[in-house]
């Protein structure tokens, strides 16, 4: 069974037991999937003897077991620990009937690796769960779908954070297998449970097979968040399809929430979204600087439905180590004296979303470029004509809530969190204080009314 999605709130923590069935259930599929071709003559030729052993009439254990012999010698292999520990005929019928299920969501499952980075892997699954009908045939009973993504603490701690401080965007439930501490700890309610060395040995193991097949840059993490797959695009995609259908109001609401996302970026040090900054080498500060934002860094769900407001996710919430940190503080405290500040973020993470929509044109390929193409220029255009004065506005906002949102950080409220980037986190310390580089310019800026 596949019980990767056991990560809801409220529900207990899912148990290492089924996280490893789940990620044994993720490494079969793909590999049947490869073994098993799509063409129907072809995949009865290797399904058709699995389906005899299956229907035989009684046979020994000495027969059965010669029966297999007839199964392709890849696929036998896949399943031979299952087999090993059968004791009777009805145990080797039954591990038959689980490769005759795998082969038919192999038929359906998307498997499929994030192409934009360098990080990673980060893996898409779709992956149905199969029972057998009255008439013995596979059906599809529902579907399993996550994101697993081999990464570093610092990502996982920060999605923590990230849920904390937002008050209009969503961070996905997850949880995070960390192989060194053996632990299970699910990653924004901050619950951990021990994995025994047998469970996390085989987890290892087969997680580096699954790595394996999704060929990656060396400097993927060590540490692996499975996440709630949302239903939705990252806003390179979301530009492309479903932005144009929006009506005006909704469009500005969503300009709204990124600028938002835009602000904690900054407090908490992300630069792979929306607004840059640079080191300036003459004035030996920092300065908001143009550079390509990354638009795939967050996602929306919309069903498109007129009445309903789309979510915005915040993902790959990674917080950074900078060079200058003292001169940051500096930067982070100008954010909130400089009355000009807004409309240099605002125009910062515009331009930046001019230069990526303007290099993801560029990238187009397959089918429909041109309309896409046509699609990407509408929202570069909206995202200034539009979205500037709107991201002004919700910088303003976001600056206004972060005063409150730090009292909470600071009071009982945020003990928890404060504890768990504690325990998990490699840059405590540092969010620590560049979260407190804020006290007192807030003070300031309150009294100024804002
Ligand atoms: N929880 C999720 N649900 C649905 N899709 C997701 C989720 N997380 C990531 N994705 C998709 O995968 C893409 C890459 O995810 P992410 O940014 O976390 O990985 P990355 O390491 O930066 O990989 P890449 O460099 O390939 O972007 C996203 O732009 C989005 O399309
Ligand atoms: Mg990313």
């Amino acid at each position: 069974m596949f019980n990767f999605d056991v990560i809801n709130p409220g529900q207990p923590l899912s148990d290492p037991e089924r996280v490893l069935k789940s990620a044994q259930t993720l490494l079969r599929t793909h590999h049947v999937s490869s073994q098993v071709p799509t063409i129907p003559r072809m995949r009865a030729n290797i399904l058709g003897p699995l389906r005899g052993i299956a229907e035989a009439p009684s046979a020994s254990l000495d027969e059965m077991k010669g029966r297999l012999t007839k199964i392709k010698k890849t696929l036998l292999d896949l399943y031979s620990p299952f087999f090993d520990q059968c004791v009777d005929v009805q145990d080797i019928q039954k591990v038959i009937r689980r490769m005759l299920k795998d082969a038919e969501a192999s038929k359906l499952s998307v498997i499929q690796k994030s192409s934009h980075g360098f990080k990673g892997p980060t893996l898409l699954i779709d992956v149905p769960r199969i029972k057998m009908n009255e008439e013995n045939q596979p059906k599809i009973d529902s579907w399993h779908r996550a994101v697993v993504k081999w990464t570093n603490w610092s990502e996982i701690a920060s999605s923590r954070l990230y849920a904390f401080f937002s008050q209009s965007f969503t961070v996905p439930q997850g949880i995070a297998i960390d192989f060194d501490t053996m632990q299970i700890v699910s990653v924004l309610q901050g619950q951990s449970q021990s994995i025994d060395e047998k469970t996390c040995e085989q987890m290892q193991q087969c997680f580096a097979l699954i790595k394996k097949r999704f060929p990656t840059e060396d400097n993927s993490g060590t540490k692996i968040m499975v996440s709630e797959k949302i239903v939705g695009e990252n806003f390179f995609d979301f530009a492309t399809s479903k932005y144009e259908q929006l009506s005006q109001l909704q469009k500005e609401r969503v300009f709204s929430v990124l600028a938002k996302m835009a602000v904690l970026d900054l407090v908490l040090g992300n630069f792979d979204r929306f607004a840059s900054i640079n080191w300036n080498e003459e004035t030996s500060q920092y300065i908001f600087e143009a550079f390509e934002a990354n638009l795939g860094n967050a996602m929306v769900k919309w069903g498109g439905d007129s009445s309903q407001d789309p979510q915005v996710f915040a993902i790959d919430n990674e917080i950074e180590v900078i060079e200058h940190e003292e001169q940051y503080h500096e930067f982070l405290q100008k954010l909130f004296t400089d009355s000009d500040v807004r409309e240099k973020m605002a125009e910062n993470m515009v331009q930046n979303f001019e230069y990526a929509l303007k290099n993801h044109s560029d990238d187009l390929h397959g089918k429909n470029i041109e309309e896409k193409t046509a699609k990407l220029g509408i929202f570069a255009d909206e995202a200034r004509s539009l979205g500037k004065a709107v991201f002004i506005e919700g910088i303003q906002k976001a600056f206004a809530e972060l005063p409150d949102q730090i009292s909470k950080w600071n009071s009982s409220e945020g003990d928890s969190l404060r504890e768990y980037l504690h325990n998990y986190s490699p840059h405590f310390e540092m969010i620590q204080k560049r979260i407190r580089g804020f006290e007192r310019p807030q003070k300031e800026t309150k009294a100024e009314g804002l």
